[in-house]
């Protein structure tokens, strides 16, 4: 392995977090070729494959696995080493990872902007996914902090609320039923439903209370963001269940309203989240305090901007 090179290793690291090269290589912003060459240099450096293709699937062979773990451990080992070089700088400079759900899009970038002026050391690496995947890049220590609605239950997490995060049933501004109150969720089932790709913690929100009450959603559309099912809202295509985040910058002008249905808003919290016995870097803590702190308050009068509206 002593030809091998560090960024072999995220090369590597990252093609089997993805199971692909392309992906690799677009989080990298490689070309696919150079992921591939990469990769190969570092398996003459083991000396064995690391990968094996079925069909168009990448699967790593036993000595991928050993290696990937290797990998981590090198990449955590010395995240921990810059961690205590800049304690010992005593600055606030550094990477911080976060991952985050896609409807906090809608308030993340808004805290970030005055943290980054604060600090302008320290570079910000963001990542938004849906719930599904944001567990996974959770389960494999991919990130500093993890913002989501729904943290899990089976993992050994620290875990502090810090905003509401309200799901309203949302409709086209002159849909039939706008301005009615209290409507039945069973008259909501009669509409076709737009609905969230399985994974979305939004998605699992909406079933959860449909199931519960015995009742079934018309889905007509199943769309894997919210900004695709908001242009298909105003498209007339059919109504939706979405935070009510994703109204935040519409204004007047706005296509979309909220309907009164009975038994809604569905409450659930935002969550800032990472794994007990993560050393978190200084520049985590940082962002974590102001998250706690004044960026609460930034995202609360995001929200408030936009009910006024
Ligand atoms: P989603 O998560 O983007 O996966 O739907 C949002 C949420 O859980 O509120």
């Amino acid at each position: 392995m002593k030809h091998a090179t560090l960024h072999q290793l995220k090369v590597f690291e990252a093609a089997a977090r993805h199971g692909s090269f392309t992906r690799a290589a677009e989080e990298l912003f490689l070309t696919q070729p150079t992921v591939s060459m990469q990769v190969k240099q570092l398996t003459k450096a083991v000396g064995m494959p690391l990968f094996e293709q079925v069909g168009k699937r990448l699967y790593l062979t036993d000595a991928g696995r050993e290696l990937l773990s290797t990998c981590r451990d090198i990449f955590d080992r010395l995240s921990q080493f810059e961690m205590t070089v800049a304690n010992m700088k005593g600055l606030k400079q550094g990477q911080l990872r976060l991952a985050v759900v896609t409807t906090a899009k809608y308030f993340v970038p808004r805290i970030l902007g005055p943290f980054c002026q604060r600090y302008p050391g320290i570079d910000i690496s963001l990542q938004v996914t849906n719930h599904e995947q944001l567990i996974e890049r959770l389960n494999n220590n991919c990130d500093d902090l993890y913002i989501l609605s729904q943290p899990p239950t089976d993992y050994d997490i620290t875990c502090k609320p810090f905003l509401e995060n309200p799901l309203e049933v949302m409709a086209v501004w002159n849909h039939p039923l706008a301005g009615e109150k209290n409507i039945p969720l069973s008259r909501i089932a009669e509409e076709p439903f737009i609905m969230r790709e399985p994974g979305s913690g939004t998605r699992g929100a909406v079933q959860k209370m449909f199931e519960e009450q015995g009742i079934k959603l018309k889905v007509r559309l199943e769309l894997g963001s919210n900004e695709a099912i908001k242009q298909a809202i105003a498209g007339g295509l059919g109504i939706s269940v979405l935070s009510r985040h994703v109204l935040a910058l519409e204004g007047a002008t706005s296509k979309l309203i909220i309907l009164n249905v009975e038994g809604f808003p569905i409450r659930r919290h935002w969550y800032v989240i990472y794994p007990n016995g993560k050393q978190l870097s200084v520049v985590a803590r940082t962002f974590l305090e102001y998250l706690l702190d004044e960026g609460k308050r930034v995202a609360e009068e995001t929200a408030a901007i936009k009910l006024a509206e």
